[in-house]
């Protein structure tokens, strides 16, 4: 089933589930490029993540996600490691899917609590209360779970995430 790793493969997960570190990885295995699409809003826009979200708010930020999503939509294939919340807007989907399969990184609550503790550049996990992180995740478990294919993560390194979505992949999609 090469065919379904040559039309792309799109990451969504929850912040901190690896889907940077895993694409990468995922990249280099199957041959495609990779696309970090936090990196290409701050590319954009020349501002970090966080002064997007100073100076625009969290709507502002969601219009430029979209604004790079039907950008990179007009590229060749390759592998995307998306935002964590790409997946609240309805009119993301139709283009997530022209991206090609969407894997959902799915990673339990207190493995994702473990790896967000410490880091900085996220403005909806930095300095928050964890119930509050805790509910958003909650939230958009059912959104997440609207992806083709769903792979957990939590005993896995980041190759061997990689290397498992490549397996499912090879095999059509399908649980091996
Ligand atoms: C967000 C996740 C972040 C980034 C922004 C908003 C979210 O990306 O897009 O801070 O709404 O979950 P990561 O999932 O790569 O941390």
């Amino acid at each position: 089933m090469l065919k379904l790793i040559e039309k792309g493969i799109v990451l969504v997960g929850f912040m901190g589930t690896g889907k940077t570190t895993v694409g990468r990885e995922l990249a280099s295995l199957v041959g495609l490029s990779f696309v970090d699409l936090d990196l290409e809003i701050t590319r954009q826009q020349r501002k970090t993540i966080p002064e997007i979200f100073v100076d625009h708010g969290e709507a502002g930020f969601r219009r430029c996600e979209s604004a790079a999503l039907r950008e990179l939509a007009r590229r060749a294939p390759c592998v995307v490691a998306t935002g964590g919340g790409i997946v609240t807007r309805s009119e993301n989907w139709p283009l997530l899917h022209s991206l090609g399969t969407i894997v959902y990184l799915r990673t339990s609550w207190l493995t994702l609590q473990e790896r967000l503790t410490g880091t900085a550049g996220r403005p909806l996990a930095d300095g928050r209360d964890w119930q509050e992180v805790k509910a958003l995740w909650e939230g958009r478990q059912p959104l997440y779970e609207q992806a083709d294919m769903i792979v957990d993560t939590d005993h896995l390194s980041p190759i061997e995430v990689a290397e498992a979505i490549q397996v499912k992949l090879m095999a059509g999609g399908m649980d091996v």
